[in-house]
């Protein structure tokens, strides 16, 4: 901010672009595995590298999740899809942060690749959530147990593979001109995984059931979002009648909980992707019903309005709002391009939104995140002067292993996890859970809801960077 002569506060503009680079650069610091060559965030190293020997497989590689060292085959697939999404919606904008989109999105694949090599079984997880929890441990070091956990025609997971098939038919798209070799090699994956769904239907909750309860990334509201989910994204990558069949046919069967978009809950992204094939069309119920009525539920005076915005402007639930105000301003931009070339506009009772206000909406919470906020923060690791300091993050806050090679045990990084000082590891593009509604911020390594990154979070952003990069007007 600058204060001119007059007091009068004058806000720079947000660079998307550097926010954007950001954003992407995020993705090399969960990576687990060989590390490539080229790896530019130089204070992680190569970790994970027995993953899959208790099942007699090579699984390293992928991503770990968040701030633990755990790879969650499930949230990995959507932060994939998301990626994917953004390059093909957003990529003409992103520049040359469109090749390191694409890398990003391959870590992701070639683990998805390895997860699904064995027909009709897939890797759901590997390492112990419980065992990985109960430590403060570098990726480099890890001494918990590194289990591998599967489904397969007896125990299944149709939310899992759905989802890895979304992925998986969507990268196939981003990298149609850049390979198309491992274009056809994801797409042709993509297809038998969702046979795979499709076959044995099942929530693979089952699965990785422990005692009584499912304990990480459950997939809460059903598999069909994600069945009808794959379906969609295989119908755009293949133009197959019997995937828009299978769309259409399935839609109406998703447990109904508004359109909302996550994780979890797929249904907001099948209503505005699906929505460019059917709008004002006879078809477009409810794909275009349910995408307008995600709009109004966001759209200020609108009079289905519900979702609330901060006193400084921030959208919000309970907890994670940066994922709410992500992943609606990714979904609103992508109906906003949608909208405009159908020259078509949302009523929300007597209230009209065209393609601008959304894409104004999307900025207003991109501006937030990047420092435009009652705090004057940057909620982004390493973008502008003030941004969050203490994320809670095993490998940002313990000393990287350039600087302390010996090992650093389970229970002897706690002093580190306990410090009040910065972490001093910058994952730089790094965007945790994010203020409360009061729009405060504690910026406390201990307070996880607030200062937890996780990949898919990032992975919403970088679409609606890349469009602010290339419309920053
Ligand atoms: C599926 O996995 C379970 C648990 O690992 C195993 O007991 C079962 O035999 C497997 N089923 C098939 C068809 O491979
Ligand atoms: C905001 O959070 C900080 C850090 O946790 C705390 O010290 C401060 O009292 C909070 N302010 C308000 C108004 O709640």
């Amino acid at each position: 901010m600058l204060v001119s002569s007059l007091g009068i506060v004058a806000t720079v503009s947000a660079d998307y672009g550097d926010a954007l680079s950001k954003c992407i650069l995020f993705f090399e610091g969960q990576r687990s595995g060989y590390l490539p060559r080229g790896q530019r965030m130089t204070w992680r190293k190569n970790s994970g590298l027995k993953d899959g020997s208790d099942i007699g497989m090579d699984l390293t590689g992928g991503y770990y999740d968040a701030g633990d060292n755990v790879k969650f085959t499930f949230p990995m697939a959507f932060t994939v899809t998301n990626l994917a999404w953004s390059v093909i919606e957003f990529g003409q904008f992103m520049g040359s942060e469109k090749q390191n989109a694409l890398q990003a999105i391959l870590f992701g694949t070639d683990f998805l690749l390895k997860a699904t090599d064995v027909s009709e079984r897939i890797v759901a997880q590997v390492g112990d959530g419980f065992s990985d929890h109960n430590c403060w441990e570098r990726p480099e070091d890890m001494d918990t147990l590194r289990t591998s956990y599967v489904v397969n025609a007896s125990v299944p997971g149709s939310d899992l593979a759905a989802e890895i098939a979304a992925a998986l038919a969507s990268a196939s798209m981003a990298f149609q001109s850049a390979d198309a070799k491992y274009s056809k090699t994801l797409l042709e994956r993509a297809i038998e995984v969702f046979d795979f769904a499709d076959k044995y239907r099942k929530s693979y909750n089952g699965a990785m059931k422990r005692g009584d309860s499912c304990p990480f990334y459950c997939s809460l509201n059903g598999y069909m979002d994600e069945l009808v989910w794959g379906a969609a994204w295989l119908y755009r990558a293949t133009k197959s009648q019997k995937y828009w069949d299978f769309v259409q046919k399935n839609i109406n069967d998703i447990l109904y909980l508004g359109p909302s978009y996550g994780w979890d809950a797929k249904q907001g992204g099948v209503y505005v992707l699906f929505s460019q094939f059917v709008m004002n069309n006879a078809g477009s119920n409810p794909f275009v019903t349910q995408a307008d009525n995600l709009v109004c539920s966001l759209l200020p005076n609108s009079p289905t309005q519900y979702l609330k915005y901060t006193p400084g402007g921030l959208l919000t639930q309970t907890g994670q709002n940066l994922q709410l105000s992500a992943a609606s301003s990714l979904l609103i931009l992508i109906y906003a391009q949608y909208l405009k070339s159908f020259n078509r506009q949302v009523h929300c009772g007597n209230v009209v939104a065209d393609a601008s206000k959304l894409i104004q909406i999307a900025k207003g919470q991109a501006d937030y995140i990047l420092g435009k906020n009652p705090l004057g923060m940057s909620y982004m690791v390493g973008y502008g002067n003030k941004f969050p300091q203490r994320i809670h993050h095993r490998a940002s806050s313990l000393p990287s292993i350039k600087d302390h090679p010996q090992q650093i045990k389970c229970k002897e990084g706690t002093p580190w996890y306990q410090s009040k000082k910065p972490n001093p590891n910058l994952l730089t593009g790094a965007l945790p859970g994010g203020p409360i509604n009061s729009d405060n911020f504690s910026d406390d390594r201990g307070n996880a809801p607030e200062s937890e990154p996780t990949t898919y979070l990032n992975a919403f952003f970088v679409g609606v960077l890349a469009y602010f990069k290339g419309n920053p007007n």
